[in-house]
């Protein structure tokens, strides 16, 4: 563990007392601090409150609130509804992967960007739907897709 990772983690535990009821306080503090849960700071967190690795990182991946691995600057979100499917959100979809060079679940290696596949975003009106960070673009094209990844670099 790096030593600011190291300090910033002990900033967060030195608020607790060891007692494994926090875990889960914990984890969500140090998310909130470094976006996601390295590795190294959930073998802290299992040193700290006296549990195996094994257990923090269950919990972990049991919860969807709780990332493993970093996440981009710019969340990028896909429909894969129903009404978004067949009005060509799957062209849409393989278009940000090719321009992006990642699949739903991953992040680009420079960080900028993660993208994720959704179930529906309740706005099927504006079918095909991607939303960038709180941005949402309806009736999005591949040309669109393009130029809206343009746009936010
Ligand atoms: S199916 Fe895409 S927004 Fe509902």
């Amino acid at each position: 563990m790096g030593p600011d990772v190291k300090e910033q983690l002990d900033n967060i535990l030195s608020q607790y007392d060891g007692d494994s009821a926090d875990l889960i306080p914990i984890l969500q503090e140090a998310q909130g601090k470094f976006s996601y849960l390295p590795k190294q700071v959930m073998q802290g967190i299992a040193k700290f409150l006296r549990l195996p690795e094994s257990t923090v990182y269950g919990v972990s991946t049991f919860y969807a609130q709780f990332k493993l691995t970093p996440t981009g600057k710019r969340m990028v979100k896909v429909c894969r509804g129903t009404a978004c499917h067949v009005r060509g959100g799957a062209r849409i979809l393989q278009e940000i992967e090719t321009q992006l060079g990642i699949k739903p679940g991953e992040t680009t290696e420079d960080l900028e960007y993660s993208l994720e596949a959704i179930a529906c975003f309740g706005s099927c009106a504006l079918a095909p739907v991607v939303v960038i960070d709180d941005n949402v673009y309806g009736r999005v094209t591949t040309a669109k897709v393009r130029q809206l990844l343009a746009d936010t670099k």
